[in-house]
């Protein structure tokens, strides 16, 4: 079974095909940094614009890469949301078209979900799982319990991770998408050079904040000249508290599950901000305080892809999880409002 994904719900137009063997026959990603750049971030017109300019181009790439034509897919995954309404309305009636004339299923995605179950196409991991979602519109714990089936834990109450990490790099005059950039520069720096705050540490829940950190970091930045020096130590500090919020906050929901007697089989992180070399080594650290394994999708599986999004068109198709082409794309669309199938 092949299942031919489409991602379209910010500033990537991606493209992937998938086996239901866990093969992945193509993954093939459009940038619009060009497009966005002279704004200092994501134009959502502009963005929709861009999704059906690349569209057509990166299926034809994608099936070429995999060696087959439209004739070989079983079905169609679109991400109808959340995300950019723009954009994820083009990638949506792009797909439901090559359904409809293919007469195949079509799978609307959730793009949360899509980076929920991406670790299941590497790796056998049995639900139920923690999650913790990180990416530049999320920031969520969530325990995933089968396909369909979250309970979210917590969540930011401000800004997503990534965000903090993007517009602190921009303050830092390191430029957009911001997060791999950070990560980069703070490889030269110290992690205590600065005492950032670190915004619900030690607190009870799992809920985030990151506005405080990202006005700490303004007023770091407004106090000193940008010297090379300066910004490798901020990037650095600025990481070790976001570590540090991630881990206390996760630390809080595996204690919680565990006080609720909710066994989890994995600790796992997802999204772009997953990425994150250091980030993964300090949850990694944190599994083995709980005896748990821990594990993340590959780095270029963590930002978005085509690849995800047919994945979770596979776990789908296989419940019998197909959608009708009257189905509507949602700027909004939390995770527990998808409908809860028994998982396998
Ligand atoms: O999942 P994603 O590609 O798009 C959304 O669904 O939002 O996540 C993008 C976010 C951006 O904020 C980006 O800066 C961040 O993930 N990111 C990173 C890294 N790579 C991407 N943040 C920290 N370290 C990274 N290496
Ligand atoms: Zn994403």
């Amino acid at each position: 079974m092949l299942i031919l994904g489409l991602e379209t719900s910010c500033d990537e137009t991606a493209v992937g095909i998938v086996s239901a063997e866990r093969q992945i026959l193509a993954n093939c990603i459009a940038m619009q940094l060009k497009e966005h750049e002279p704004y200092g971030g994501v134009v959502p017109e502009i963005a929709a614009r861009a999704h059906l300019d690349h569209l057509d181009d990166l299926v034809r790439r994608a099936l070429a890469e995999a060696k087959i034509t439209l004739d070989d897919i079983d079905g169609i995954a679109v991400t109808t949301g959340p995300g950019l309404i723009g954009g994820v309305m083009v990638g949506a009636m792009y797909g439901k078209a090559i359904a409809a004339v293919r007469q195949i299923p079509f799978m609307a995605i959730n793009h949360l979900e899509a980076h929920a179950l991406t670790v299941r196409l590497l790796e056998d991991i049995a639900f139920p799982y923690l999650l913790l979602l990180v990416s530049g519109g999320h920031s969520q714990l969530l325990l995933v319990l089968g396909v369909g089936a979250y309970r979210r834990l917590g969540t930011t109450i401000d800004d997503a991770v990534g965000e903090c990490f993007d517009k602190s790099a921009k303050l830092l005059g390191l430029g957009y998408p911001g997060g791999p950039k950070l990560e980069h520069a703070a490889q030269k720096g110290r992690a205590d050079a600065f005492d950032l705050p670190r915004p619900m540490l030690g607190r009870p829940g799992c809920d985030f904040s990151f506005s405080g950190l990202k006005t700490a970091v303004r007023q770091l930045v407004m106090a000193q000249s940008l010297s090379p020096d300066f910004v490798a130590n901020a990037a650095a500090s600025l990481q070790a508290a976001i570590a540090d919020i991630l881990v206390d906050r996760t630390q809080n929901a595996l204690q919680f599950l565990q006080m609720d007697n909710q066994n989890v089989t994995t600790l796992v992180v997802a999204g772009g901000v997953a990425a994150n070399k250091s980030i993964r080594s300090h949850l990694t650290a944190l599994a083995i305080k709980y005896n748990l394994p821990f594990t993340a999708p590959p780095v270029e599986l963590c930002t978005d892809n085509g690849v995800m999004v047919a994945w979770a068109g596979v776990e789908r198709l296989r419940l019998g999880l197909t959608d009708g082409l009257d189905v509507a794309s949602r700027p909004r669309w939390p995770l527990e409002a998808l409908s809860t199938p028994m998982q396998k």
